[in-house]
């Protein structure tokens, strides 16, 4: 095995969900911002980056959001609360930057994907994304992809939830590279979607689309954090060749 996947494997399988921290031991939370700078490389569905990331710190603030999420042990003893947080209002706005971030010094060589750069964003994602009053035109494409699909393979994840669901999975994946990357820093922490999410968007003040998509505890591990042994369902039963 090569030295970088012995240190992976050793990430993973060190992380554990840890739901008690000692608040009192010392914490570098410049491990945040690294991590964090490590998460917005996860890759993303048309690379929208449809996500934020809220860091909680101070402890008036760490209180009320433990609060919203039970008083869940991992909420309360954390040492930072990292709010994970999806954004599919902003989908104009992200296409705009990363087409103009990706044409801006286009390789000359590269001059026919241009155009195909182009399409994608500003023809092929406003259609997907422009989902009209009520979600209704998303609808519409549902029912039209239904129709043709009996003939041909097409893109059926068209509606305002299929969307949701895809910005979800893309802040999962940053969600993730967060939590490999703070093991990795030699800190802890536990993905939450045990809270009310109506109450954190209020705490943030986000807008009505906004979406929670978890809430993560970091901190130094307890020596009792972690609440029992690894379980997980038998290979056979999950994954599959064919
Ligand atoms: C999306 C998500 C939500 C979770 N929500 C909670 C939670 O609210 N509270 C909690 O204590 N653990 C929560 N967990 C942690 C899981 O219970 C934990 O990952 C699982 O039991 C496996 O244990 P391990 O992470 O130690 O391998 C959550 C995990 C994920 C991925």
């Amino acid at each position: 095995m090569k030295k970088s996947a012995e240190i992976f494997d050793e990430i993973v399988h060190s992380r554990r969900s840890v739901r008690k921290y000692n608040s009192s031991a010392p914490f570098d939370d410049e491990s945040v911002a690294r991590s964090l700078e490590r998460a917005v490389l996860a890759p993303t569905s048309s690379n929208l980056q449809l996500w934020e990331f809220y860091r909680v710190k101070s402890e008036v603030n760490k209180k009320k959001l433990a609060k919203i999420c039970f008083n869940q042990n991992a909420a309360k003893t954390a040492n930072e609360l990292i709010i994970v947080v999806v954004r599919n209002d902003k989908w104009r706005e992200r296409a705009a930057f990363v087409v103009e971030e990706t044409l801006k010094d286009y390789p000359e060589s590269w001059a026919k994907r241009k155009s195909l750069v182009d399409a994608y964003y500003n023809r092929l994602i406003p259609m997907l994304y422009f989902q009209g009053p009520f979600g209704i035109i998303g609808n519409i494409k549902k029912i039209s992809a239904n129709i043709s699909g009996v003939f041909r393979p097409v893109p059926r994840e068209v509606t305002e939830t299929d969307l949701r669901i895809s910005a979800h999975k893309s802040a999962a994946l940053a969600a993730q590279t967060f939590m490999l990357s703070m093991k990795a820093e030699g800190y802890d922490t536990c993905a939450m979607e045990g809270f009310d999410s109506v109450r954190v968007s209020k705490f943030l003040k986000l807008p009505k689309y906004a979406e929670i998509n978890m809430i993560i505890a970091v901190g130094v591990a307890d020596e009792n954090g972690v609440y029992g042994k690894r379980v997980r369902v038998p290979n056979y039963d999950t994954i599959f060749e064919m």
